[in-house]
């Protein structure tokens, strides 16, 4: 079997639910925070940090039996792991695969760390950034030009 088949051991097949594949290597973690998964829910999920891929060098896996991704979560996790696939597993099966997309301009899911930026006013203007930088991920906000890196944004989740 090869390395690549071998880290399929690490954590069963899921038989219900989401499996988020190539996840940036050490993020594991940050995409259970940005799904809300505590540890302290009833439901099984499976955590590979730092596992050889095909595609990527290294990669993490997060299996979430029972569990489904909202819109919301999927653009968040695209910001910190640009080539991540999202898997929906029926039965065992997988049903549909999907890449997350970063968009070039990215609106409302984070903010500016510029507390004097427009769009951290009273004023009706959401955040908007251009992606400057896909990975690591850094961002400009168009209103101020303040940078986001990837620390940055992961403050906010
Ligand atoms: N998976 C799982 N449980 C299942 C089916 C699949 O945990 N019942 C996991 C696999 O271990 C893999 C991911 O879901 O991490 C995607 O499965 P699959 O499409 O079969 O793997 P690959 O072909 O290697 O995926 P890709 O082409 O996206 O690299
Ligand atoms: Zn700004």
């Amino acid at each position: 079997m090869s390395q690549v088949g071998k880290a399929e051991l690490y954590v069963k097949k899921i038989r219900n639910g989401t499996v988020i594949d190539h996840i940036s290597a050490g993020y594991a973690l940050d995409v259970l925070k940005i799904l809300n998964v505590t540890g302290k829910e009833t439901n099984t999920v499976g955590v590979v940090i730092n596992v050889p891929s095909k595609h990527i060098g290294k990669k993490d896996i997060v299996k979430i039996e029972g569990g489904e991704l909202k819109p919301e979560d999927v653009d968040k996790i695209a910001l910190i792991s640009p080539k991540a696939t999202i898997n929906i597993i029926h039965e065992y099966d997988v049903v549909e695969k999907k890449k997350v997309s970063l968009p070039r301009d990215i609106t409302g899911i984070i903010k500016c760390g510029n507390p004097v930026c427009i769009s951290n006013s009273k004023e009706p203007v959401s955040s908007l950034f251009h992606v400057q930088e896909v990975e690591p991920i850094r961002l400009r906000c168009h209103y101020c030009n303040r940078t986001m890196e990837k620390k940055d944004i992961l403050k906010q989740f």
